[in-house]
């Protein structure tokens, strides 16, 4: 299956909710210290979206998984799990991960923080996972393809001597949290779906320092690690197609896009 193409009442409704996501993201970003729960970074998110936004926060609830947001910290690639026990520490890089449903739509991006100070390697593996990101924005246009987005995202990712995870990917979204395409950081030049205005979805690069390979919790049934026990980074975006490029709807204040 294809994307759907949102209609203009339907694109409206997607700025305010990826609006919605971005200003939780810069609301918790200061929060994220050294000593902070996971679990309490996911109350004041939740607390906010449900209070001051008036939104519901996808992931609770969403297959059964028990929090308002994703924290994944580390090795951790993606669905990590907040826990009220689980304190940051000095070092860590965690990717807070929000999706808010406003209005029937959703807005779904995350973000890398870096908790104190933290080591030269992981910075710049924060800094072109991010690139990864913007690089994929940038082609993003009618015309161009699912595979260019995987191509450019990947060769940026190889380049630096980085590996892209293949198990998880970027989604259509709209009404649903996800929806066709599947949007994924690897792949050729010219392959894939054509990419038309009014298509709605996310690129969410999960870019790793050592091998691609994840190995999901079984215990709790949600988290991902790498393998090899190395970093992982990833960066979000929920966007529309437009005449000419692209609108990032979960774009924040400090964001040049
Ligand atoms: N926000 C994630 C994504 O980017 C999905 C999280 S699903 C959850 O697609 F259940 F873990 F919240
Ligand atoms: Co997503
Ligand atoms: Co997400």
């Amino acid at each position: 299956m294809g994307a759907s193409i949102k209609t203009a009442d339907e694109i409206d409704k997607m700025r305010i909710s990826g609006r919605l996501t971005a200003e939780v993201l810069e609301m918790i970003e200061p929060h994220v210290r050294v000593g902070v729960t996971t679990g309490e970074l996911d109350r004041i998110c939740h607390d906010f979206i449900t209070g001051q936004q008036q939104a519901i926060p996808a992931p609770l609830d969403y297959n059964g998984f028990p929090r308002s947001i994703c924290t994944s910290i580390n090795d951790v690639v993606c669905h990590g799990i907040p826990s009220n026990t689980k304190k940051l520490k000095n070092g860590d890089i965690v990717n807070i991960d929000v999706t808010v449903i406003k209005d029937e739509y959703h807005g779904d991006s995350s973000i890398m923080v870096q908790v104190g100070n933290v080591a030269p390697h992981a910075q710049r593996l924060i800094e072109v996972t991010q690139e990864c990101l913007y690089k994929a924005l940038e082609i993003v246009k009618p015309g161009a393809t699912l595979g260019d987005i995987g191509y450019i995202i990947a060769q940026h990712a190889h380049k630096n001597y980085y590996s892209v995870v293949r198990e998880y990917c970027g989604h259509g979204i709209g009404k649903a949290f996800h929806e066709d395409p599947q949007v994924l950081h690897y792949g050729s030049q010219g392959a894939g779906m054509v990419l038309e205005p009014g298509m709605t979805f996310t690129i969410e690069p999960m870019i790793n320092a050592g091998r691609r390979q994840t190995r999901l919790n079984q215990k709790d049934g949600w988290t991902v690690t790498t393998r090899d026990g190395r970093l992982s980074a990833q960066w979000e975006h929920t966007l529309g197609v437009t005449d000419n490029g692209c609108e990032v709807f979960t774009r924040r204040s400090n964001e040049s896009l």
